[in-house]
């Protein structure tokens, strides 16, 4: 006989999350924007939630939040039941060790002054975790494609693709309970990006790694994650399996930015396009924020913001539309859609 156990608790719980720029103005202190306007969602243990959006639509802001580099404005993030950025130098000291966060550049995450071994085995000695650092330092090395050899040399003297492995393995190395990966592959080269992500996929698979990994690149998110959420302008549009939204998006703008990746095959219908530029942040439209660059916007969409629903297979979609048609051309032939009746 077997006893169904509940499902283990999510090591991430982030609920109605808010952050607000700090404000301007030394003698009248202005308000800063709204940068994130009220997510929610949850990592379970093992997973990779995957985080795609424009440039400027609130994804670091997100990151730093979930690795404790900054604190809400409102709403809930605990990672592993706590606050990641608990109040305390103790508390927040261990807690960096158990979030992890990787920048886009790895330059400035590395001490040009220090070789690549000792700044790897640092972090394990401050921590306590290894009999000896250096020797588990160069055993990390290899297990980023790198070599013992590389332990004596300097920043400067490594490639990009280089220094962004070190900085995976001295994250890695501290076994962190959740690693935030931040547009790890952006600044490299494209031929180097296919094998930073390579290494980052097995490692994944080899440690069992719990985190978050950033990008604007929808294609370099879906390599990496289980789950996938699209952010426009601080919201979550559409979260789903990976496959799901990147297969089959359901969200007006999830399916503009994969539209965006997939040049058409001659004689099918255009796919549907990213028409202007994301508005200002500090000054979001009314309604649906997207409305304005959606080909599908109906008059409630201008007025009301839709809740987030459930959409089936896992997914949760914040649209009025219950499906947007196929394709624009479905959209021309097809004004009337159906909208969803609360
Ligand atoms: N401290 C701040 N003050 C004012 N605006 C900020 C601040 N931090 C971020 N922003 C703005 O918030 C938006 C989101 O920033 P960010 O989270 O870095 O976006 P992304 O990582 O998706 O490119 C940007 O428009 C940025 O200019
Ligand atoms: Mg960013």
């Amino acid at each position: 006989m077997s006893i169904a156990l509940p499902p283990p608790p999510p090591l991430v719980d982030v609920t109605a999350l808010r952050f607000a720029a700090p404000g301007t103005g030394r003698l009248i202190r202005r308000p800063g924007p709204q940068i994130l306007n009220g997510m929610s969602f949850r990592v379970a243990r093992g997973e990779m939630l995957g985080v795609v959006g424009e440039s400027g639509c609130g994804k670091s802001t997100l990151g730093r939040l979930l690795a404790g580099l900054d604190r809400p404005t409102a709403g809930h993030v605990t990672v592993g039941g706590d606050d990641p950025a608990p109040r305390g130098r103790r508390a927040y000291r261990q807690s960096r060790a158990r979030l992890q966060y990787v920048f886009q550049d790895p330059m400035s995450a590395l001490n040009p002054r220090l070789t690549i071994g000792y700044q790897i085995a640092e972090g394990l000695r401050a921590h306590g975790l290894a009999a000896d650092p250096g020797r588990a330092a160069l055993h990390w090395l290899e297990r980023v494609g790198l070599s013992a050899a590389h332990a004596a040399r300097y920043p400067h003297q490594l490639s990009g693709g280089q220094r962004q492995r070190v900085v995976i393995a001295r994250a890695l190395s501290v076994d962190p309970l959740f690693t935030v990966f931040d547009e790890p592959v952006s600044a490299l080269d494209v031929s180097v990006q296919a094998q930073v992500l390579n290494l980052l996929a097995e490692l994944r698979r080899e440690l069992g790694l719990t985190g978050v990994f950033i990008s604007h690149d929808l294609r370099v998110v879906r390599y990496v994650s289980d789950r996938i959420a699209v952010i426009y302008l601080g919201e979550i549009v559409e979260i789903g399996p990976a496959d799901a939204v990147f297969h089959h998006p359901l969200h007006p703008y999830s399916r503009a930015l994969i539209g965006a990746l997939l040049s058409p095959a001659p004689g099918t219908a255009r796919r549907s396009r990213l028409t202007g530029t994301p508005p200002d942040i500090s000054a979001p439209p009314p309604g649906c924020r997207f409305h304005p660059r959606c080909p599908w916007a109906m008059d409630r969409c201008r007025v009301e913001a839709p809740a987030p629903r459930p959409a089936g297979d896992g997914r949760q979609v914040s649209c009025h539309l219950d499906r947007p048609p196929a394709t624009d051309a479905a959209r021309d032939r097809a004004p009337q859609h159906r909208e969803v009746t609360a």
